[in-house]
């Protein structure tokens, strides 16, 4: 069975001859600019492992990019759709209330660590309109006009959310960009300047934060800060819970939401079911929190999460949308939220975080280029430089090796503003065995790549 087996490439070369066939295709019909430097083409997908058009298997380290922390083709959620796809696969839900919708909000009301007692949820189709949608009813709550972001951020490829993303390649020529949105330093602590102790880095990154709103914007016009709890595309950066603690504490005294994007870190990836869990548990719990990827293995949809005051205060018409909480994608979400719980993907999330970072910690004993091993449960990023004390960022020697290391038969992916970081972001349905022999791929590219 696919979901049992191991990495193999049969073909002589990657692409195979089907799988060229038909990325010659794509190049000739989509545009370049949705691109992809994969040389294979999926069959079909189970568990952690992927089966291309050529008959090659692949375990994979990507997961979709954090939307398959089930798994590929859970048989469960495969019959969950299937069922709910007999029944109806669309229900405008401001002209048809479906049970889906209502059970799926419960459920995530009854999970989501967000500030407060009584707890609402509404759906979209994707992270970035999660996002648009927390901005818009952190600014109808509060009544004020601006919002702050980080450094290293990524929030979406919406106007609004590009706007929000701090790396500007995502945004090159498409603007002028919304009005509004403010940016302080992200504690990337690996990079902290020069000169900063680490004892002194948190205040340093506190203080960054209070001066936007003396240089940019007053604090009493500022609707909501909005934090990754762990920065993905950013390059596998955590927020260190003492900087949110400060962060939740500023925004205690100044009347500002703290909102978490949860889209990449959320549902058992970092050993709890949310990340935003650690800051509760820190007494620095958010106010809204958005999620998406991971939440129906798959299927668009993305969740809103906050107490009622807050969001009861957008006015009617103002959110929504007509795919938005789609029934097939809520029968998917309650069926992967169901198994999480039942067979504790966090504590999975756990155990191959032990794993990983000690073959990664070991391999940067060996390796000079690996400058930097971090990350929160099984969202994991390895940071490679060309020199360990300049840490000047070595993006070619991460290309090179996600290049060998897909020839043969491990899937991953760069990150990182400077595209320095390899992410890990396999199933948590993983076995044992296909992590090990993933790990031993990557020793194996690394070894001959550096
Ligand atoms: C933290 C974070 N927020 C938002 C998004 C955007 O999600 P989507 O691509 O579903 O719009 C992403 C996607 O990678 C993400 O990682």
């Amino acid at each position: 069975m696919l979901k049992d087996a191991l990495p193999e490439i049969i073909t002589q070369q990657l692409p195979g001859p089907k799988a060229a066939a038909i990325i010659g295709r794509r190049a000739a019909a989509i545009p370049d600019a949705i691109k992809c430097v994969y040389p294979l083409v999926i069959e079909r997908g189970a568990g952690a492992m992927v089966e291309d058009v050529d008959g090659n298997h692949f375990v994979d380290w990507v997961g979709g990019v954090g939307v398959l922390n089930i798994g590929y083709s859970h048989p469960e959620v495969v019959a969950a759709v299937k069922a709910q796809a007999d029944k109806y696969f669309h229900g405008m839900f401001n002209i048809v209330t479906h049970e889906g919708y209502v059970e799926l909000a419960e459920t995530m009301n009854a999970m989501v660590p967000v500030r407060g007692d009584k707890k609402m949820t509404f759906f979209a189709n994707s992270g970035a309109e999660a996002n648009e949608n927390a901005v818009k009813i952190a600014k109808a709550f509060t009544k004020r006009p601006n919002i702050i972001v980080f450094s290293g951020a990524f929030h979406g490829r919406t106007m609004l959310t590009m706007t929000m993303t701090a790396k500007k390649a995502y945004a090159h020529g498409l603007g002028p960009f919304p009005d509004g949105i403010y940016r302080a330093q992200f504690p990337y602590l690996y990079r902290k300047p020069a000169g900063i102790k680490s004892a002194d880095a948190i205040d340093y990154y506190t203080e960054s934060l209070e001066r936007v709103f003396e240089e940019a914007s007053p604090a009493e016009h500022v609707a909501a800060i909005v934090v990754e709890p762990l920065q993905g595309e950013g390059g596998f950066i955590p927020a260190p819970l003492e900087w949110i603690q400060a962060v939740r504490k500023i925004c205690d005294q100044k009347g500002i939401l703290l909102i978490a994007d949860e889209v990449q870190t959320g549902f058992c990836r970092t050993g709890r079911m949310f990340a935003t869990e650690y800051w509760q548990e820190v007494g620095a719990a958010p106010d809204i929190i958005t999620t998406a990827k991971s939440i129906a293995a798959g299927l668009p949809l993305s969740a809103i999460s906050a107490r009622a005051e807050i969001i009861e205060a957008v006015r009617g018409g103002t959110i929504g949308g007509t795919y938005c909480g789609n029934p097939v994608a809520c029968a998917a979400a309650l069926k992967v939220i169901e198994i999480m719980k039942r067979d504790r993907l966090d504590l999975r999330a756990l155990e191959i975080s032990a794993i990983i970072f000690d073959r990664f910690n070991s391999w940067q004993d060996q390796y000079l280029e690996i400058g930097d091993v971090r990350g929160i449960g099984a969202m994991v990023g390895i940071e490679f430089v060309k020199d360990r004390i300049s840490k000047e960022p070595y993006p070619e020697l991460v290309s090179a090796i996600v290049d060998e290391a897909v020839k043969t038969g491990l899937i991953i992916e760069s990150a990182g503003i400077y595209g320095n970081v390899i992410r890990f972001l396999a199933p948590l349905v993983i076995s044992d065995a296909q992590l090990d022999a993933g790990l031993d791929i990557f020793e194996k590219a690394l070894k001959k790549c550096v």
